[in-house]
């Protein structure tokens, strides 16, 4: 039996999505010509997109798919304000100095909420600003940003939101009806929970219609991309064909359990036995409710000398659970994901395990 995931990805997937991937698949044959439409159709329509926004997909990890979403859709001159509590801000700021963009940020601690009195003023007094960098959600704490407000206030100062989404895509609200967006990027191994292998950036048409020359790279660069999958529906160079006929499974299972709100139903549950059991055990939460995503959930390690992360982490695994270590700068953290094919009853599982560890291991809480 493969054990449970609970980490941020990737994820447990059901049998039926990894099913998928027993086929082989001509990646210029129209069967799978229609696949790929399909997903990025479905994509659209996860965010109401249609009609004024175009998916494209991009090979990789998470990272290259934000990659991506930054070098081929900023021109060169851009000035960006990025958003930073945790590490996939400070990972988009590295890009940026990868990719010679202008910068500046707005960091607070990783478990904070930005101020949005203070990112005003910040927008005031840096009139050469052009977009704003965000994270919906931030996998390093697992904080909720308000992410509404983020993009009320960045439309109501005529600058582009891109939204780095990857954690949150699929399980918290992201209609382009309620929520001003230029573009956003996520991928296919978290709570759309296919396996790892794509990733996908959704820009506002008029977006990647002015985005020719802006990529330093030819495979990142997300218009020749889009340009090439509109011309013949299919891609530049080899596609992840396996990977995409898992996440074409995980997509249609995602839309029988209810699309966004019936995925959202499922973590908020997963997340509230996790948080409830494990104070109940005695670990302390790093964020409060209202702020905590029900995608991963930090606590801090006890202080007891018989805790030790890599023993508590080997235990729980002999007993069929992967947790996630902590990603915190300040503090020692581990980390429970709630996210993947995982219901109510494999949360209940893990707080026995946790309990049975705490006791074998015995440290005092
Ligand atoms: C918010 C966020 N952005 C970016 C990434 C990077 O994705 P990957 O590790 O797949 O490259 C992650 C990964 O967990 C993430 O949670």
């Amino acid at each position: 039996m493969d054990k449970k995931l609970l980490t941020p990805g990737p994820l447990t997937t059901s049998l039926s999505t990894k099913e998928a991937m027993l086929h082989d698949w001509g990646s210029r044959d129209q069967k799978f010509i229609d696949l790929n439409q399909s997903i990025r159709d479905s994509l659209i329509n996860l965010i109401d997109g249609e009609n004024n926004y175009q998916c494209v997909p991009m090979q990789g990890s998470g990272t290259f798919a934000v990659e991506s979403m930054v070098s081929s859709l900023t021109p060169q001159d851009a000035n960006i304000l990025i958003l930073i509590n945790g590490a996939y801000g400070q990972r988009m700021k590295k890009m940026c100095t990868y990719l010679n963009r202008n910068t500046i940020e707005y960091e607070v601690a990783e478990h904070e909420p930005h101020d949005m009195r203070k990112l005003e003023e910040i927008i005031d007094n840096n009139k050469q600003l052009t977009h704003v960098f965000a994270v919906y959600c931030e996998t390093t704490s697992g904080i909720l940003n308000p992410i509404n407000d983020i993009a009320n206030l960045v439309e109501r100062k005529n600058l582009s939101l891109f939204i780095d989404a990857m954690s949150a895509f699929g399980a918290l609200p992201l209609s382009s009806k309620d929520v001003t967006f230029d573009a956003v990027a996520a991928s296919s191994n978290k709570c759309l929970e296919g396996v790892p292998g794509v990733g996908f950036i959704l820009m506002k048409n008029e977006v990647i219609e002015k985005a020719k020359g802006n990529c330093h790279s030819l495979s990142l660069d997300l218009y020749d991309q889009w340009v090439a999958m509109e011309k013949n529906k299919q891609w530049r160079f080899t596609p992840p064909t396996h990977v995409l006929a898992a996440f074409n499974q995980a997509i249609a299972e995602h839309k029988k359990e209810g699309g966004i709100e019936g995925r959202h139903k499922r973590y908020k549950n997963n997340c509230k036995i996790i948080c409830e059991g494990m104070r109940e055990i005695g670990f302390e939460q790093l964020l409060p409710d209202d702020l905590q995503a029900p995608i991963i959930i930090t606590f801090k390690q006890p202080n007891d000398p018989n805790f030790n992360f890599q023993k508590f982490y080997n235990a729980l695994s002999d007993k069929n659970f992967l947790i996630y270590p902590g990603k915190l700068t300040v503090a020692d953290t581990f980390r429970i994901g709630c996210i993947g094919n995982l219901n109510d009853q494999d949360m209940r599982n893990t707080l026995v395990a946790v309990k049975e560890v705490i006791s074998d291991l015995k440290i005092n809480l």
